[in-house]
């Protein structure tokens, strides 16, 4: 494998966070207790919307599949970087550090996908209310949810693949506490334009069209609003959008902070704290954003206890 007088790379350094050794543990603390939030919060979600049957509207099936990709999100880079801060040997694999790549491209584009899906289940519920259930059927709902997953494997296979022709010499220390894919570039001493390109071209892609659609939807639902308004409507329209506008501003705001702000000197701790804001917070308040302010959510938490202790909440 090794070409000419280059070294093959079997492993990678995560340097992980820049802590000073001092606070190592108290941070450690902190996203250990973030993490766990984060992978409960999400849990409680999915195991509430399969339980109580007055929640399988596509609207909660939806936010299923978006607690389902915030954990599994959260999961291909916390458990790794808890594990690193407890340990001497920050090393990854190569196989183990594109597998996180994949993973990490794989569930990020995925929660981007689910919020057009859940953009447009709003858009057709506020527009369209009495045609909303034979609209968004169970048919369509599995369509759009499997559409997203063909598109994000496809696209994650696409830039691990282009990542697994390059080679990587004397250098494997990674600054950042996953396999980043613009790290693994910097790292790597093959000619990576064609790698450049692709990450450009479809990044403006993955995230410029979902944006744009949600978007089109809440102008339309702005404007339906607008042709009659009526205190009701515009109640009604906050209390089912309001979750998902505050979801899709945290997602969207993060991710254009990172691209939009001017890159500092010390650009890789930016990097890494606004990664750490991505992967470890956005998912972590998720569940929070739909669960606190939501009657339907309230009540089906309260009606499954009750189911399993009938005594207790008699
Ligand atoms: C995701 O959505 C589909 C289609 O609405 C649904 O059938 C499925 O149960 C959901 N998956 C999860 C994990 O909630």
């Amino acid at each position: 494998m090794a070409e000419g007088n280059q070294t093959v790379i079997f492993q990678f350094l995560l340097l992980g966070l820049p802590i000073p050794p001092e606070h190592q543990q108290l941070y450690y603390a902190l996203f250990l207790a973030m993490y766990l939030t984060t992978v409960l919060g999400n849990l409680i979600i999915i195991i509430l919307i399969r339980l109580d049957s007055h929640l399988h509207t596509p609207m909660y099936l939806f936010l299923s599949n978006l607690s389902f990709s915030d954990l599994c999100f959260s999961s291909v880079t916390m458990p790794k970087l808890l594990l690193n801060m407890q340990s001497q040997d920050p090393s990854i694999p190569y196989a183990g550090c594109l597998a996180q790549m994949y993973f990490f491209l794989l569930f990020g584009d995925l929660e981007s996908f689910l919020l057009v899906a859940m953009a447009y289940d709003r858009y057709v519920a506020i527009c369209f209310p009495l045609h909303y259930m034979s609209i968004m059927s169970p048919k369509l709902c599995v369509s759009l949810v499997l559409l997203s997953w063909v598109l994000t494997t496809f696209h994650a296979m696409l830039h691990t693949l282009l990542m697994a022709r390059l080679s990587f010499c004397e250098d494997n220390v990674i600054p950042h506490f996953f396999c980043d894919m613009s790290a693994l570039l910097k790292l790597s001493c093959s000619d990576t334009y064609v790698n450049e390109l692709v990450i450009f071209v479809m990044g403006s892609l993955i995230l410029v069209i979902p944006f744009v659609l949600i978007l089109v939807s809440y102008a339309r639902i702005v404007s339906s609003i607008l042709k009659v308004p009526s205190a009701r409507g515009i109640r009604k329209a906050f209390s089912t959008c309001g979750s998902h506008l505050c979801v899709v501003s945290l997602f969207y705001g993060t991710v254009i902070g990172l691209y939009l702000c001017p890159s500092a000197n010390n650009s890789t701790v930016k990097d890494t704290v606004m990664a750490m804001m991505y992967t470890v917070v956005t998912p972590m308040l998720n569940p929070f954003i739909y669960s606190l302010r939501n009657r339907d959510m309230k009540g089906a938490l309260a009606r499954v206890i009750c189911k399993k202790k009938v005594f207790f909440c008699l």
